[in-house]
């Protein structure tokens, strides 16, 4: 379980959480979401401890982290899996070392161990003949699923953080991507996507939450979604059925 109880938090003079309070669950699947610059990526680093709030206490797995030291936290982030938005990969390195970062950290796995793990986490994913290309040669698609496995290699985690996992990919790589989060759930784990695709995370969670003004302005099931007459919701939902441009 994840509990926010008042979190507050600002970047020097920008507040951009304002008392949020919820509790999540390991096992729920949750979309948070939101416009650009609402807070969505500050809300998951704080979730791992990446930043602190200026107020308020966050408890994760029945522990307060508020205040613990990077060595603790360290413990903490490992019952999660997290693919963060940006800088997924690491660029200086192939995509065999970039799965193995972690092995090689955490594990003592031998090499052996590490090559036939990384190989049967690639062909999870389809891309067992990806494993010596560099990130720069992958297509955005291919990026994301081996973050995704990657993220996951070295922990058996209680909870997968999705920062935008579908946002800029096409069609197709986003349905791939939306299976994968499916298919790693299927033993019972929840997950937190944060995104701003309303229709993807209608194709994957059971509760949504929107933040906005570093406040959560809705927080509800599916049907209370779609029925909802708060106006930024409203606008957001307009991505399922958007008006078609006039013709000229
Ligand atoms: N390191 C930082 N230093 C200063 N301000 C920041 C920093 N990171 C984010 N911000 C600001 O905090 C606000 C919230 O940022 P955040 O990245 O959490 O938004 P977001 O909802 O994830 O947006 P997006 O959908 O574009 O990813 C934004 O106004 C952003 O400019
Ligand atoms: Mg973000």
């Amino acid at each position: 379980m994840i509990v926010f109880d008042r979190v507050s938090f600002s970047y020097g003079i920008q507040q951009v959480l304002k008392g949020v309070s919820f509790s999540i669950p390991f096992n729920e699947r949750v979309a948070i979401l939101g416009g650009s610059g609402d807070g969505k990526t500050t809300l998951l680093k704080l979730i791992v401890g990446l930043l602190k709030p200026d107020s308020g206490r966050i408890v994760v797995d029945g522990e307060d982290i508020t205040d613990k030291n990077e060595d603790e936290l360290r413990e903490v982030r490992t019952k999660f899996s997290i693919v963060f938005q940006e800088g997924a990969l690491f660029d200086s390195l192939n995509v065999k070392e970039n799965i193995a970062f972690g092995l090689r950290e955490y594990s003592k796995m031998t090499e052996e161990e590490i090559d036939k793990k990384v190989r049967g986490l690639l062909g999870e994913v389809g891309l067992e003949h990806a494993i010596e290309l560099m990130p720069e040669e992958l297509s955005g698609g291919m990026l994301r699923r081996v973050a995704i496995m990657r993220s996951l290699a070295a922990f058996d985690p209680k909870m997968f953080l999705y920062d935008e996992a579908t946002t800029g990919l096409d069609p197709v790589n986003a349905d791939i991507i939306c299976k994968l989060i499916v298919d790693l759930t299927q033993g019972g784990k929840g997950f937190i996507i944060v995104t701003h695709k309303v229709f993807d995370a209608l194709r994957l969670a059971e509760r949504f939450m929107f933040l906005k003004n570093g406040s959560i302005l809705f927080d509800g099931n599916r049907d209370q979604l779609m029925q909802s007459s708060i106006p930024e919701i409203r606008v957001f939902l307009t991505e399922l059925n958007p008006p078609l441009p006039a013709s000229s």
